[in-house]
């Protein structure tokens, strides 16, 4: 099998030899594009850190996803920004708050698009934290049922999918139970299984105004050091009726994807989180990088390690790109 019977050179000397050997590919419809919404009508407010990305109203939003649509991007998953916050996050499950709103508007323009929710108390507590608090520390069991109603509350605005971020142990089987229970047995269940307490969220909690008031998240988001924990996570959220696994972030946890992929069948998504959009987008606005390029290279990666769905604010311009080919 050695030089000179081998050169590896021979299946690299055309585009059209290297596109038939090519292992890996990217498609628009890998893509689940955030979105953050705001209440009110007609509001767009771009996001200073994330460039490209705006906060938008329900019927914004609707355009936005239809645009995505067109290119191809059939997922889209919503974060809301409320106009009030409470210490328990009750404006979480809130039917006329700007999830659900943004939920109908969307499958009403663009029937084909599969919306996704964020599951999460941190966008509506007013400390910021992603449960309830019980002597200075969000209390795990105290916070279920509030993200099992919010789960609810999105399922019966018409959601297609709802995915907890929260970390709090047990909160799939809680999510699925009220569901179940409540005549949403087909919603299914994307769960951030491994998600860790990351630097790289930065510009995210500027855009949803989620950054703790006290505090860090260590608590309860995962230690970056750790992958086996990461197995464990995985491997008890499928247990608990998730219909489909994340790894958050992706491009310092791409060991861990990889991870995932061996030890579960179900679909693996890894997101691309905002302070990895937020890097490539400064190094290209300098020059330093070709910001194309280094954005499918990216993208690659994370298929690359086991990814089948891929949640990135590239998605439109990525699916532009792709389409241009
Ligand atoms: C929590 C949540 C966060 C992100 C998605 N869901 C932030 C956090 O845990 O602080 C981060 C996404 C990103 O950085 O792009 N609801």
């Amino acid at each position: 099998m050695a030089f000179p019977l081998n050169r590896y050179r021979r299946l690299r000397l055309s585009e059209s030899l290297r596109a038939m050997v090519r292992e890996t590919t990217l498609d628009p419809a890998d893509f689940i594009a955030p979105m953050f919404v705001v209440p009110g009508e007609g509001v767009r407010q771009p996001i200073p850190s994330m460039p490209g990305i705006d906060r938008v109203s329900p019927d914004l939003a609707a355009e936005d996803a239809s645009e995505l649509a067109a290119r191809g991007v059939l997922s889209v998953i919503l974060f809301g920004i409320p106009d009030h916050k409470d210490a328990v996050g009750s404006p979480s499950a809130d039917l006329t708050g700007p999830v659900c709103r943004a939920v109908e508007t969307i499958k009403a323009a663009s029937p084909a698009t599969v919306v996704m929710t964020d599951v999460c108390l941190c966008e509506y507590t007013d400390h910021g934290h992603c449960g309830v608090i019980v002597d200075q520390s969000v209390d795990n069991d105290a916070t279920l049922p509030i993200l099992a109603a919010e789960a609810l509350a999105h399922a019966r605005a018409g959601a297609d999918v709802v995915a907890p971020s929260d970390m709090m142990d047990g909160r799939v089987r809680a999510i699925r139970d009220v569901l179940d229970a409540s005549g949403y047995r087909n919603v299914p269940i994307l769960s951030y299984a491994a998600k860790y307490a990351s630097g790289f969220y930065g510009p995210f909690r500027e855009a949803a105004e989620s950054t703790p008031a006290f505090g860090d998240r260590r608590a309860y988001q995962m230690d970056p050091a750790n992958v086996r924990e990461a197995v464990k996570e995985i491997l008890s959220d499928v247990e608990e009726g998730a219909d489909m696994v994340m790894v958050k972030p992706a491009l310092s946890y791409l060991d861990v994807v990889r991870a995932a992929k061996e030890v579960t069948n179900v679909p693996l998504a890894t997101y691309n989180v905002s302070g990895e959009y937020a890097m490539v987008k400064a190094a290209a606005e300098r020059g330093w990088i070709d910001g194309k390029r280094v954005t499918l290279e990216i993208l690659t990666s994370m298929k690359r390690a086991g990814a089948d769905l891929i949640l990135t604010y590239h998605a439109k311009e990525a699916a532009e790109w792709l389409q241009g080919r």
